[in-house]
């Protein structure tokens, strides 16, 4: 099994998990867990697509609906963390991000991208979240006015190995991601 005893070479690990994530469908890094706060500061988690990630400008990008309570919780606060457990690489990645939120003609190229059998994500008569009568009392009115891409800007990354040895580091931007081991 692999070990890390090298603080570059483990970042460089996270670093092709996370962009494994977007190129492989059947990837767990494809799907990690968003975790944002809540005005009344309570904790809200659930998973999303990674569609983009781009290590030297550390941008990670999701899509979603302009209307979803995730978009409504980060224009109040745009703090938020991802969160990724790779099995087969028995690696936790935990990323904190600060998120702007891309909407309209500046990101009218990446909706044009979406294959037209996902914008229907985009899109949903009422509301994401919206109290419904029946199950399927919904429509899907794809549009691009619906359509939002969050930029998550990265601040740190913690990488916790779970190895023969247990191996644990915290990467920052603010310190140009030198890294630092930790105590698992
Ligand atoms: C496998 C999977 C992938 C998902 N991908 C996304 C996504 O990329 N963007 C998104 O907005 N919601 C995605 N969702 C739905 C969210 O988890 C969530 O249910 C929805 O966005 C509403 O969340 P909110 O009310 O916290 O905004 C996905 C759900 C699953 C199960």
């Amino acid at each position: 099994m692999i070990e890390f005893n090298n603080l570059t070479q483990f970042l460089d690990h996270g670093w092709s998990c996370i962009n494994r994530g977007v190129a492989d469908t059947k990837s767990p890094g494809r799907y990690p867990t968003l975790a944002t706060v809540s005005k009344d500061l309570l904790p809200e988690a659930r998973t999303v697509v990674l569609r983009k990630a781009d290590r030297n400008t550390s941008i990670l990008e999701i899509h979603t609906d302009t209307r979803t309570e995730k978009v409504n919780t980060l224009r109040q606060n745009p703090n938020a963390s991802l969160h990724m457990w790779i099995p087969n690489r028995r690696l936790q990645i935990r990323i904190s991000v600060i998120v702007k939120i891309q909407t309209g003609s500046t990101i009218k190229k990446r909706w044009e991208e979406v294959p037209q059998k996902s914008r229907v994500s985009y899109g949903t008569l009422p509301p994401s979240g919206s109290v419904i009568k029946e199950p399927l009392a919904y429509d899907q009115m794809p549009s691009m006015e619906s359509f939002a891409v969050l930029e998550c800007k990265i601040g740190k990354i913690e990488l916790l190995h779970l190895g023969r040895n247990h191996t644990r580091a915290v990467y920052q931007a603010s310190s140009d991601w030198a890294g630092t081991w930790l105590v698992p």
